[in-house]
C-alpha cells in the first residue's frame, strides 16, 4: 500500500498525538526494499508507534514495517530456534511461543510494539533483555543496499541501547529475528513483586510454569502502567540513570530512600520514576499533557495534547531533575525532532 500526499499518523503512534508525513509505505515483502531510498534526515521506519514521540510533522516519508513469518527450527533437546518476521505483533509470538513449549521470553510479555523494534533499544522487563534469547538480527543495509545477517556481538546490545539505536541510526531496516528458546524452564524471578504475585496467581508458586510467569507479569504490569489504548503514552519516558560508585553512594547518604540497584560493571541504576516524583511531577496536567498519577515515569495524553506539548513538558522535567539532582535523565523513546540538550 502507497499512501501519498500527506498522511495522518495520529492512529499509528501509541501517545494518539497528531503528526502528518507526506507519504507512507506498507513494507511487506522484502523484494520491495531494493526498490526504495530512506533517507534518514527525512524518513522514518515505523513499527507499533509506541516508543516514538513526534513533536512535529514529518518531512519525508513513513516506511510501515508489516513483514510476517513465524518459524520453528528444533536444534536439539535443549532448543529451538525462532525466527520471527519484523511485522509480527511482540506480544502475540510471546504467548504463541510458550503455546509452543518454548520458554525464555515470558518475562517480556505485554510489550506493546512489533518485533523488528525489539532489538533497536534492546526491549527489557522483569529483570531480563531480550539480548539473552537473540542469535541473529536479519536487515537490510541500506547503505550497501543488500540483505545482512549480525549476530549478537556486532549489535552492541547494552540497557535500553543497540547499534541500531546509538552508533548507526538509520542504516539498517529490521526485516527478522532469530532467537534461540528454551525447551526446559527456568524461571527468572528476581524482580521485585514478580514472586510475591506468582504466590497470589499460580498453584506451585516455587516452581511456576512459563505460563504462569508470564500471566503474573502481565498482571503486574496492568496494575502499574496505563493502557495506551485507554490513555495515549509511550511506556517509560526516560532511562533509568546508571551511576558510577561514589555518585551513587553519595546520593544514597544524601537520600537514603532512593531505590538504587547493582548495575554492570560496578554501576547503579537510580529510579528515574523516584527521582520524577520526588521533584514533585506525578500527576502533573497541564492541558492535555501530564504526567501519570500512576507511574512518574510515564508522560500521558489525556485527549488532544500535541506531539510538541509532550516533548515540552519532558524538557522542563528533564530540567527540573538536572537542577535538582544534578542528573541527566535520557529520553528512552524517539523523539522527532529531538529534545534540545539541556542548558
Ligand atoms: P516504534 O515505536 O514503531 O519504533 C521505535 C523505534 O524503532 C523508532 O526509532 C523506529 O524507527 C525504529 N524501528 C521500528 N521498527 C523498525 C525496524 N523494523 N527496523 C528498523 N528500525 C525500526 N519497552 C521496553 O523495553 N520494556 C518495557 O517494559 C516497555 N513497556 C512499555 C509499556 C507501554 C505501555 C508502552 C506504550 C511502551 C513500552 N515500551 C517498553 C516501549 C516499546 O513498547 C518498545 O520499545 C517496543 O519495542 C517498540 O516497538 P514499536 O514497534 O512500537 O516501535
Ligand atoms: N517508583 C517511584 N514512583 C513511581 C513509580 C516507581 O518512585 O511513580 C519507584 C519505586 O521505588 C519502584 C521503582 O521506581 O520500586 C521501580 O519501578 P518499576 O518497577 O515500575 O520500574 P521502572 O524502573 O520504573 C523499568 C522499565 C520498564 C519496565 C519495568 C519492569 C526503564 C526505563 N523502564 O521501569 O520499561 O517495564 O522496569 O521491568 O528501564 C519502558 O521501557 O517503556 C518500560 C515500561
Amino acid at each position: 500500500m502507497t499512501g501519498t500526499g500527506s498522511f495522518e499518523l495520529q492512529p499509528l503512534n501509541s501517545f494518539g498525538v497528531s503528526a502528518r508525513a507526506e507519504r507512507l509505505i506498507t513494507i511487506s515483502d522484502r523484494q520491495q526494499l531494493s526498490q526504495l531510498h530512506f533517507r534518514p534526515q527525512r524518513d522514518l521506519i515505523l513499527g507499533g508507534g509506541s516508543n516514538l514521540l513526534l513533536a512535529a510533522d514529518l518531512k519525508g516519508t513513513v516506511f510501515q514495517v508489516r513483514l510476517a513469518g513465524r518459524e520453528l527450527m528444533r536444534e536439539s533437546d535443549r532448543s529451538t530456534r525462532v525466527t520471527l518476521g519484523a511485522g509480527e505483533n511482540w506480544h502475540a509470538v510471546v504467548r504463541w511461543t510458550l503455546a509452543q513449549g518454548l520458554s525464555g521470553l515470558e518475562n517480556l510479555s505485554l510489550i506493546p510494539g512489533l518485533v523488528g523494534a525489539a532489538p533497536i533499544q534492546n526491549i527489557g522487563a522483569y529483570g531480563v533483555e531480550l539480548a539473552e534469547s537473540l542469535l541473529e538480527v536479519h536487515v537490510w543495509d541500506w547503505q550497501a543496499r543488500r540483505q545482512r545477517t549480525l549476530d549478537r556481538d556486532a549489535c552492541a546490545f547494552g540497557y535500553r541501547d543497540s547499534r541500531f539505536k546509538s552508533a548507526e541510526p538509520g542504516r539498517f531496516l529490521i526485516t527478522a529475528l532469530t532467537l534461540r528458546l528454551q525447551h526446559h524452564f527456568t524461571p527468572r524471578l528476581d524482580y521485585a513483586g514478580l514472586a510475591q504475585a506468582l504466590q497470589e496467581t499460580s498453584k506451585n508458586p516455587q516452581a511456576p510454569s512459563a505460563l504462569e510467569v508470564s500471566d503474573a507479569v502481565i498482571r503486574l504490569r496492568r496494575e502499574k502502567l496505563p493502557d495506551p489504548a485507554q490513555l495515549g503514552n509511550a511506556g517509560s519516558f526516560f532511562k533509568n540513570p546508571v551511576l558510577d560508585a561514589a555518585r551513587a553512594e553519595a546520593l544514597a547518604a544524601q537520600h537514603p530512600e532512593l531505590p538504587l540497584y547493582a548495575s554492570q560493571h560496578g554501576r547503579f541504576k537510580v529510579s528515574a520514576a523516584w527521582l520524577i516524583e520526588r521533584c514533585g511531577w506525578k500527576g502533573f496536567r497541564e492541558g492535555d499533557a501530564g504526567v501519570s498519577a500512576q507511574h512518574a515515569l510515564v508522560l500521558v495524553n489525556y485527549g488532544r495534547a500535541s506531539g510538541a506539548e509532550l516533548a515540552q513538558l519532558a524538557a522542563r522535567i528533564r530540567a527540573d531533575v538536572w537542577q535538582t539532582f544534578a542528573i541527566e535523565l535520557e529520553p528512552e523513546p524517539r523523539i522527532l525532532p529531538p529534545l534540545p540538550a539541556l542548558a
